[in-house]
């Protein structure tokens, strides 16, 4: 998969010849987190990680903004118990925010919606859909993604990039020294910490 890119060519052939034959393209919330097509087709039911929403709804704030490459700069402007007293929904819903450019469209604003709000719901435990959020999304996948402004591997986008190869046992141990995520960017919690090291000492099941 080309860098900065979310959408396969197989998806990419995929929806054409669903368009050639004029058929209706749903939404994609049946799919897993890393296949969500563009925008245009965003439901809120989709699962939205931070390199989506930075990718697809952000894109436009990196210039003045450079900082929101840092979830935990976001993690500041929201408010996931109230999405609408959340200042970086605010900006955008009033258009005082892109600065100077065309407002975001009603996609944008819905995927920006939708993060917030997923952002209180999810359940610290020792499971792949749990840790895939509150930890890697929150923490690690800035850097370690083939989408990240600079990729480094391990990349972690999907279930089978970090069970596989000891790339988990290599997480938990940078984790439990302090080596990553590294100095400057907070640290997972201790409780997120300790999920991740059960689920990987349960053999890294995809659960
Ligand atoms: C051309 C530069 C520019 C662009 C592009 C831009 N901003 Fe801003 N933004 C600013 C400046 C300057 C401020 C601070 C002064 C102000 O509020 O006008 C600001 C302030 C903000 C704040 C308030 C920060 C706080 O701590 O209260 C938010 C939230 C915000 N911007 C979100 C966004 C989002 C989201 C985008 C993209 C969709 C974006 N901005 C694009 C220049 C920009
Ligand atoms: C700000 C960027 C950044 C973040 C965030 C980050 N890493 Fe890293 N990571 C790096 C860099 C750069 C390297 C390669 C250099 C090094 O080993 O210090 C690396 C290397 C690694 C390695 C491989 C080390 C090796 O010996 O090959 C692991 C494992 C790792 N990181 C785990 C994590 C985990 C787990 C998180 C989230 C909790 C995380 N990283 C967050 C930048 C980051």
């Amino acid at each position: 998969m080309a860098r900065h890119s979310f959408i396969s060519r197989s998806r990419i052939v995929a929806l054409v010849a669903l368009l050639a034959i004029g058929a209706v393209v749903q939404s994609c919330d049946s799919r897993g987190t890393d296949e969500v097509g563009p925008y245009e087709t965003f439901s809120p039911n989709t699962q939205v990680s931070y390199p989506m929403l930075q990718h697809f709804a952000l894109s436009s704030c990196m210039g003045c903004h450079s900082n929101f490459s840092d979830p935990n700069v976001i993690a500041g402007l929201i408010d996931p118990s109230n999405p609408d007293d959340s200042t970086l929904l605010q900006k955008v819903e009033d258009g005082e925010m892109p600065k100077g450019g065309p407002p975001l469209s009603e996609n944008q604003i819905a995927m920006i919606r939708a993060y917030i709000s997923q952002q209180q719901e999810i359940k610290i435990e020792p499971t792949w859909s749990s840790l895939k959020i509150v930890l890697i999304n929150r923490s690690c996948i800035t850097c370690h993604s083939q989408g990240a402004v600079k990729p480094k591997k391990p990349y972690m986008d999907t279930y089978e990039e970090v069970a596989n190869n000891g790339v988990a046992d290599d997480m938990a141990e940078k984790m439990q020294l302090g080596k990553m995520p590294p100095k400057g960017h907070a640290p997972p919690s201790s409780e997120i910490l300790k999920a991740f090291i059960d689920w990987d000492m349960a053999g890294a099941p995809q659960n």
